[in-house]
């Protein structure tokens, strides 16, 4: 290693443009940590003559990948170009050539992240990804390396800026999920096409990587429970206010016994959680270790430059490592075999909104169900919807497990007082009685 070391960059959109602009400007700071310069040397892009907002040297644009892969002097490859197969042969072929590879690609990550890390591994070369889960929060290495010491056993994250912005809005601002949508798409927070943010498969790939760096387990993607906030109504957010909680979108990913649960779903989060206050676009992970308890990392989750702070703190690691003569060494195999908790040992508090016939003796009937499989309510509300000659009733109930909520679902949708399941979440968190005088405790 010389007194400089050479990065491909394959890809040049907003992310490459924050990467390049990164180095330079921080290159008195990089050459001070590592004794080096560090040079983008060549590029690739789809298109030469497009209009870029970084200047790029014309000479270091290239169409063509091998120009880069097979480039003696390039020492690491930085992908962001995004994309999944073609981009997962792009890797391998630098960790066959010996090139350490740092990407931004968390669809790639999320899918072939264990198969990557096991390539990079047998050609004892790096694989840094910590950009790929909440942009500029330092999130993966604070797991990795700043709690390497501790067992971990929750994580819960707001991964997705999108559906947070939505959220945000739809709460504070009382707006429709449409509105909100519209404007963060106007804001260019949300993509033209939003739906792997809407749906939650964009932080349930991050969620993946988190859990499986916190467990030290082969999470895959179809592991994780997946319901996004496309089907969320504002009636649900305003009652769950008047309760104390705010909707979040919340990817859990907990382990005890070894038995991993994973899940993207819309939760009500007591107000005082520390993940509660996270606003609009921000991201926030919450960590909770068996002997540090509560931490929460909290920044942008995504953006040109802080994307690329995430990046060049994976280039300094790695460009470490080559000078230590340790490449390669970074990430263990996964030390646990996967082992998923079945539905029947799960269990959380659940609130629920139930369209029922306004007469008498429904309340009861309701309670009889509940009652009889040992669901004990928490709060309970109900107003009447007269224009529809309809009492909506809004409950949270305590711990209880799924199996049983799930019964008394069943058992709700066959009463003929109950007309509607209107919609119910998992919820987080003991909430302040923000009701005291409307919501009674029954049990
Ligand atoms: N679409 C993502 C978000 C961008 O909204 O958070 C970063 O992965």
């Amino acid at each position: 290693m010389g007194n400089k070391v050479s990065i491909g960059l394959l890809g040049l959109g907003v992310v490459g443009s924050g990467v390049i602009k990164l180095i330079e400007n921080h290159q008195e700071e990089l050459v001070h940590q590592l004794g080096c310069e560090v040079q983008v040397k060549s590029v690739l892009v789809r298109n030469l003559d497009k209009e870029r907002d970084v200047e790029v040297d014309r000479t270091f644009l290239t169409t063509d990948p091998a120009d880069i892969l097979n480039d003696p002097e390039i020492d690491i490859i930085v992908e962001v170009m995004g994309g999944i197969e073609e981009t997962y042969q792009y890797i391998l072929d630098a960790f066959a050539a010996k090139k350490h590879v740092v990407t931004a690609n968390k669809d790639l990550v999320a899918l072939h992240g264990t198969a990557l890390e096991e390539a990079a591994r047998q050609n004892k070369c790096d694989f840094f990804y910590e950009a790929s889960v909440a942009g500029g929060i330092p999130i993966l290495r604070g797991i990795t390396d700043g709690l390497a010491s501790d067992r971990i056993q929750k994580v819960m994250g707001i991964v997705n800026g999108t559906t947070n912005y939505i959220l945000t809005k739809m709460s504070n601002e009382g707006m429709t999920y449409k509105a909100a949508l519209k404007e963060a798409q106007e804001l260019g927070f949300a993509e033209a096409d939003p739906t792997a943010d809407v749906e939650g498969l964009d932080a349930a790939r991050k969620m993946a990587i988190l859990g499986r760096l916190a467990f030290s387990t082969d999470i895959a993607l179809d592991d994780v429970e997946v319901s996004g906030i496309t089907d969320l109504e504002l009636e649900d957010l305003q009652y769950g206010d008047k309760f104390g909680y705010t909707m979040k979108l919340i990817g859990t990913a907990e382990c005890e016994d070894q038995q991993v649960e994973i899940s993207v779903q819309p939760t009500l989060l007591a107000k005082d959680h520390p993940l509660a206050d996270v606003k609009n676009e921000y991201n926030a992970v919450y960590v909770y270790g068996e002997a540090v308890g509560e931490t929460m990392f909290y920044g942008p989750g995504a953006g040109s430059l802080p994307t690329a702070t995430a990046i060049v703190s994976d280039l300094i690691t790695v460009i470490k490592n080559m000078r230590l003569g340790i490449s390669g060494y970074h990430s263990p195999k996964p030390k646990f075999q996967k082992k998923l908790r079945g539905i029947e040992d799960r269990s959380g508090q659940y609130y629920l909104r139930i369209h029922a016939k306004d007469r008498v003796g429904v309340f009861s009937e309701l309670s009889t169900v509940f009652n009889d499989l040992l669901i004990s309510f928490k709060r309970i509300l109900q107003t009447p919807i007269k224009k529809l000659d309809v009492a909506e009733i809004i409950l949270v109930t305590h711990e209880t497990s799924l199996v049983t909520f799930q019964e008394a679902l069943n058992q709700l949708k066959q009463l003929d007082a109950v007309l509607e399941i209107k919609s119910y979440y998992k919820v987080e968190g003991d909430a302040a009685d923000e009701l005291a005088g409307t919501a009674k405790t029954l049990q």
